[in-house]
């Protein structure tokens, strides 16, 4: 693949100043630009990220209901991956469309490194008569990325959104990047049902005795809760350069971005809606925040989360989304 047809600006390799850096590129004007509004977690500890979520199976599950969503799509010969981190979305996509070429971004090297050594260790890493890359790995912020107008025939963020501190930019960039027709898929974090999550820990937190308030689990609970309250701040708040997760979205931010930059449809639907979602979230909250299992938890702890999920019904969930597809399409050719 030739990446001068794919980014509007000349890319560098990165292992002039670091061999472990082989095979991934830059555009030369983000050269050693401070990456801002990402924390260790994905540059430093790439390694310890990469063991506690790599899930192929389940994104290439949440992708394949994607597709059928969408409904006919024509075999893409370019995908461009945002945020591809170390591939979970990428080798889905890689198998689903084996005729594809596609362009991992991230603005994490460490985590393109582990990309590659995934993909190098593949058949089709090379294709085409002249055995062409099939794969690009790109280090760059989503949200100055600056590609070719029309070049792309789909766009998959797996989880990337939420991290920016202005997500239209990489949708505006998603947007210049599409041929007439092409969609632009991602899966992120909504407002509504973690409202839900929050209020359901407040209820327990302000029941519970001092004395376990002081457990692991109960201080988990308010560190989420915490996590939660700051999430809610203004997106100017210097505070988000040091986190991570930074957005919860609703579907009304995304309709106004729809009209400001003009996409064509803008579809959203909800991920796992099932009707124990509350107690199957806290179980991962415990598992993933502070290694804890369910037991953790005292019982009435339990019986107001089980409470909670009994009182919503699946097509409120539906509505109350914890995690959604947001999917935009860009207009065809009139
Ligand atoms: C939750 S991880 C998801 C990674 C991958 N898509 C997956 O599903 O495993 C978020 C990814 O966004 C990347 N990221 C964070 N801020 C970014 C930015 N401004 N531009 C590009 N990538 C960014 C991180 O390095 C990380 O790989």
């Amino acid at each position: 693949m030739n990446l001068g047809e794919v980014f509007a600006e000349p890319l560098v390799r990165l292992d002039a100043d670091d061999p472990a850096l082989a095979g991934i590129r830059t555009p030369r004007s983000a050269l050693g630009a401070v990456k801002s509004g990402v924390t260790a977690q994905f540059l430093e500890r790439a390694d310890e990220y990469h063991r506690n979520y790599l899930n192929l199976d389940y994104w290439r599950f949440l992708l394949e209901r994607a597709f059928q969503a969408i409904g006919e799509m024509h075999d893409p010969s370019l995908i461009i991956d945002i945020g591809s981190g170390s591939g979970n979305s990428v080798i889905p996509l890689a198998d689903r469309f084996p005729r594809a070429n596609i362009v991992a971004t991230d603005i994490s090297p460490q985590l393109l490194a582990i990309l590659r050594d995934f993909l190098n260790k593949r058949d089709d890493s090379k294709q085409g008569e002249g055995r062409e890359e099939r794969f690009a790995l790109v280090c760059v912020d989503a949200a100055g990325a600056n590609y070719l107008p029309g070049i792309a025939d789909l766009a998959v963020g797996a989880a990337i959104l939420h991290h920016i501190l202005d997500p239209a930019k990489v949708l505006a960039s998603c947007h210049r990047a599409l041929k007439p027709g092409g969609w632009a898929i991602f899966f992120e974090p909504f407002e509504a049902g973690n409202a839900i999550v929050r209020m359901t820990y407040e209820r327990i937190l302000a029941r519970a005795s001092a004395s376990e308030a002081e457990t692991d689990a109960l201080r988990l609970l308010q560190r989420m809760v915490a996590d939660y309250t700051v999430r809610q701040r203004a997106k100017a708040d210097p505070v988000f350069l040091g986190l991570d997760d930074k957005w919860m979205f609703t579907r009304t931010y995304f309709e106004r971005i729809r009209d400001e930059q003009g996409w064509a449809e803008l579809r959203t639907y909800a991920l796992n809606v099932c009707p124990t979602m509350l107690r199957n979230q806290a179980e991962v909250h415990l598992k993933l925040g502070a290694q804890l299992p369910p037991s953790a938890l005292p019982d009435w702890a339990w019986a107001i989360i089980d409470q909670t999920d009994a009182a919503i019904s699946d097509d409120l969930r539906q509505e109350w989304a914890q995690e959604a597809a947001v999917m935009f399409r860009k207009a065809a050719l009139a």
